[in-house]
């Protein structure tokens, strides 16, 4: 009986050497020491023995049975623990992206450049007003000096709504909602995506950026509109760029302006983008017309202004010297990307 024991050790160490799984375990558990297994086989038999001899092998028996127990439990923790690392392994995720392997997102050119002027706009002490791309005619036209039929309106044709509402077509919107929001004096920005009936070429775009700006207040003059306009263009061109005003025609401003910059793209020689003109109409401004200040309820006896509309999609193009608008909404990977 002894020798039986024995073998059944021996055996049990054979094979609890190859377990590899929780299943796999069980039952060599339930074969060695289960209700029918071998230990419990030898112990059913004791009572054919000897009362000496009994003792002796019950012991071994008992004993056996313990140190298989032992082991069993041994190798149960070591495959759990097993199990847990390759489940903590499987599922483990990388939170930081590596770079060189993944193609990440980047910032769109002209969002970069808005958040560009942004900032030069806030050092100069500007706050940033939004205002919503669906307007009503009272905002983007009416308040603005463009009364119902009159022809400035054709300069700006856009998509109507059956409630009568529009998409904007200008950030000039959002002028109005500032004046009637701000008590002057006040210098706001407000940058947007507008639209507009278009036939689109190399230098126009049904919807385009534009970034507007307003001062208002005791004595603003001319003088300071054109040095407001230089040092935004020299900041964010990093270099003097020739600019040239010449009178503009916009029913909210009086006088009115439309400032040109050197074509960067064609370095002045005429292009397509420029119209072969060797000039880029950059930013139409000029001196905030009384009606209009009216309108947002600013005392005109006592407060003027100056307001500017710049094209940041034309800017942009300017900076990175791209020939034509449309691939900045064309969604093509292999243009944007130059820029992540
Ligand atoms: N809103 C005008 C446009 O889109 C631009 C402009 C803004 C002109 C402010 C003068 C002053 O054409």
């Amino acid at each position: 009986m002894l020798n039986e024991l024995e073998k059944i050790l021996n055996n049990f160490k054979t094979k609890v050497s190859e377990v590899k799984t929780l299943i796999e375990l069980d039952s060599l558990k339930v074969e060695f020491t289960g209700k029918k297994g071998l230990i419990t086989d030898v112990l059913k038999k004791l009572k054919d023995l000897t009362p000496d001899e009994r003792g002796k092998v019950g012991q071994a028996a008992n004993k056996i049975k313990n140190e298989i127990l032992e082991k069993l439990s041994d190798v149960k923790q070591g495959i759990e623990e097993a199990e847990l690392n390759e489940k903590i392994a499987n599922e483990w995720i990388d939170v930081t992206l590596n770079k060189s392997e993944s193609k990440i997102g980047a910032l769109h050119p002209v969002s970069r450049i808005q958040y560009e002027i942004e900032d030069i706009f806030t050092s100069m002490g500007f706050e940033i007003l939004d205002g919503p791309h669906c307007e009503t005619d009272y905002y983007n036209f009416e308040a603005l000096n463009i009364p119902q039929d009159h022809p400035a309106r054709d300069m700006q044709d856009t998509f109507y709504f059956e409630n009568g509402a529009i998409l904007r077509t200008h950030t000039s919107a959002i002028q109005v909602r500032g004046m009637k929001k701000l008590k002057p004096p006040f210098r706001v920005i407000g940058p947007g995506k507008v639209f507009r009936v278009e036939r689109t070429d190399a230098s126009h775009e049904a919807a385009f950026h534009q970034l507007e700006g307003m001062v208002v207040g005791e004595d603003i003059t001319v003088a300071q509109l054109i040095n407001t306009m230089k040092t935004l263009l020299s900041e964010i061109f990093k270099k003097d760029v020739d600019v040239r005003l010449r009178p503009g025609f916009f029913p909210f401003v009086e006088p009115g302006f439309e400032l040109d910059i050197s074509c960067l793209i064609c370095g002045s020689k005429g292009c397509s983008v420029c119209g072969q003109t060797g000039w880029v109409e950059l930013m139409p401004c000029g001196m905030v017309h009384p009606n209009v200040l009216k309108a947002g309820n600013i005392d005109t006896e006592k407060y003027s202004g100056f307001a500017f509309g710049l094209g940041l999609d034309r800017l942009v193009m300017m900076k990175y010297q791209i020939e034509d608008i449309r691939h900045l909404h064309s969604g093509d990977l292999r243009f944007t990307g130059q820029f992540a």
